[in-house]
């Protein structure tokens, strides 16, 4: 200890506190002599003590009483309790009271040094725990600034992989609160079904540096791309932390994958074009005239008498829509690969969806699905017929998804903060599954029969044409809603739009 350890005598005895004084000064004490309870009191709040030597039998009170007051103001320090025979008793209720050790009047002097000597040991350890609980505290908090204020996903998990620890980044990535997940199993809170397996291999392999990329949960139900390290916990991170077996540690990688996703399908595509472009007028000719031919002997069969005719007029008509839906893969395919143009001009989309949803009333009619418009005033800068393509292929997606009974809602309005006009399409049909969602604006992503897949990336590319963009919410089972955003005419956003890319 650098400072010297002090000695409060509290004792109306002027001798003997002289006396005591004599003894521990040369031993290396600070001395302090108080004759009263009051004046012993002030001394301790001033300046605290390591060791008090207290009378049981004080002008102003006892020492018994005067003990808990004492040590309050000094924590750490010892007392030990002077007593004549009389009051022995007082002084062993003291020591139950707290007390460290009473001494007896008359005594001696070395047991009375032996006594403030353990006492001062026992000080001297209070001291050195008082201390390493700060600086666990101090590190712990270090610890914790230092995981919460990370930039990555930080989720500690005990031996059995139940989430123990969930920091602020995580909860920013996932939309969880560290309540909802901490105390429940890693896997099957935090990834989709079908990669648990592939991350609990990775948890058990037990490698260092093991790095491998997994979607997390949200809690929209959605997933978010994340490259995961999977690291050891080291020991002795704090008391509560003992459990803590491992870390999965992680960065949220999905903004880039998408991009690099979307450049790679723009070169795909790009590629394609070319030779597309040109297979596609070598397709389209033949068709054309195919058309034309089946039209004829549409024609043909007309004049047959109705008995004569068989099955054929159902047999022109099936190779009929087959023909058409081929050019229209032909034309949708083009439209991805080799953007045409586009046109900017004032588009009334209120007007324009008044329209389509008429168009789509009887088809809608004979599905049993209730068309409804909630239609505001807006218009929009862009390219009329790519546009009521974007607002026909999100319908059609709608009803396809929409079961008898069900409601197919076409809304607008504008949206004067960001100068846009905004377009929901939104079924409560059957919703789209949890890891799917990422998917459907990938060209070629289809999960019908005869879909191409290609709807929906339309849709996003001429919205992203336009300067605008595409939002997807959806939930399995309750249903869809994309909304378009489409700069509005007359402002400056609008003006900024990528000019015929
Ligand atoms: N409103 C919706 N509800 C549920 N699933 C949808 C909805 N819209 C799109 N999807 C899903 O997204 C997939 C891709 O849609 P997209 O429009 O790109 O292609 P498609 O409809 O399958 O084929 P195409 O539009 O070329 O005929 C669909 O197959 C379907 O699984
Ligand atoms: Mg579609």
């Amino acid at each position: 200890m650098a400072h010297r350890p002090v000695l409060l005598i509290v004792d109306d005895n002027r001798d003997l506190a002289e006396n005591l004084a004599d003894i521990f000064e040369p031993r290396g004490f600070e001395v302090r002599h108080t004759p009263s309870a009051r004046e012993g009191l002030d001394s301790a709040r001033a300046t605290g003590f390591d060791l008090a030597f207290v009378d049981v039998n004080l002008p102003d009170t006892s020492g018994t009483e005067l003990l808990p007051a004492l040590r309050g103001h000094s924590p750490w320090g010892e007392v030990v309790v002077i007593t004549g025979h009389a009051t022995l008793d007082s002084a062993v209720a003291a020591v139950r009271g707290g007390a460290f050790h009473y001494v007896v009047k008359p005594f001696k002097v070395d047991d009375l040094v032996a006594t403030a000597e353990s006492a001062l040991r026992q000080v001297a350890l209070r001291k050195e725990r008082t201390r390493l609980a700060a600086a666990l505290e101090m590190s712990e908090r270090l610890y914790r600034d230092v995981v919460e204020s990370a930039q990555v996903l930080v989720v500690g998990l005990d031996p059995g992989d139940t989430v123990r620890l969930f920091n602020r980044r995580s909860s920013e990535v996932t939309g969880f609160a560290p309540d909802e997940v901490i105390g429940r199993p890693l896997l099957a809170t935090l990834f989709p079904p079908d990669v648990r397996d592939r991350v609990a291999a990775h948890l058990a392999s037990g490698r260092g540096n093991d790095e491998f990329e997994a979607p997390v949960l949200t809690r929209e139900g959605r997933t978010r791309v994340v490259l995961w390290h999977v690291a050891p916990a080291g020991s002795g991170t704090g008391h509560d932390d003992e459990s803590l077996a491992r870390y999965v540690v992680g960065a949220d990688v999905t903004e880039r994958r998408t991009l690099e996703r979307r450049a790679a399908e723009h070169e795909a595509l790009a590629h394609m074009g070319t030779l597309a472009a040109g297979l596609a007028h070598e397709i389209r000719n033949p068709l054309n005239a195919a058309l034309l031919q089946l039209h004829l002997l549409g024609r043909g069969i007309d004049k047959l008498a109705p008995d004569d005719r068989g099955p054929l007029p159902d047999r022109v008509r099936i190779v009929a829509g087959e023909l058409r839906r081929l050019e229209r893969l032909l034309s949708d395919f083009l439209e991805l690969a080799r953007p045409r143009p586009m046109a900017r001009e004032p588009v009334e989309l209120h007007a324009m969806l008044d329209e389509l949803v008429t168009f789509h009333e009887p088809a809608a009619l004979e599905r049993g699905i209730t068309l409804v418009r909630r239609l505001s005033e807006g218009v929009a800068v862009g390219d009329r017929e790519r546009l009521k393509q974007v607002f026909h292929n999100l319908i059609v997606n709608a009803m396809e998804a929409t079961a008898r009974g069900g409601a197919v809602t076409v809304s607008s309005h504008r949206e004067p903060a960001d100068h846009t006009v905004a377009v929901s399409v939104s079924d409560n049909g059957r919703g789209i599954p949890r890891g799917t969602i990422e998917k459907v604006f990938e060209p070629f992503f289809t999960t019908k029969e005869a879909g191409t897949g290609l709807g929906l990336a339309i849709v996003r590319q001429i919205a992203e044409r336009h300067g605008g963009r595409v939002q997807l919410e959806s939930a399995e089972g309750k249903g869809t809603t994309v909304t378009v955003l489409i700069p509005a005419a007359s402002t400056r956003a609008a003006s900024k739009a990528p000019a015929g890319v």
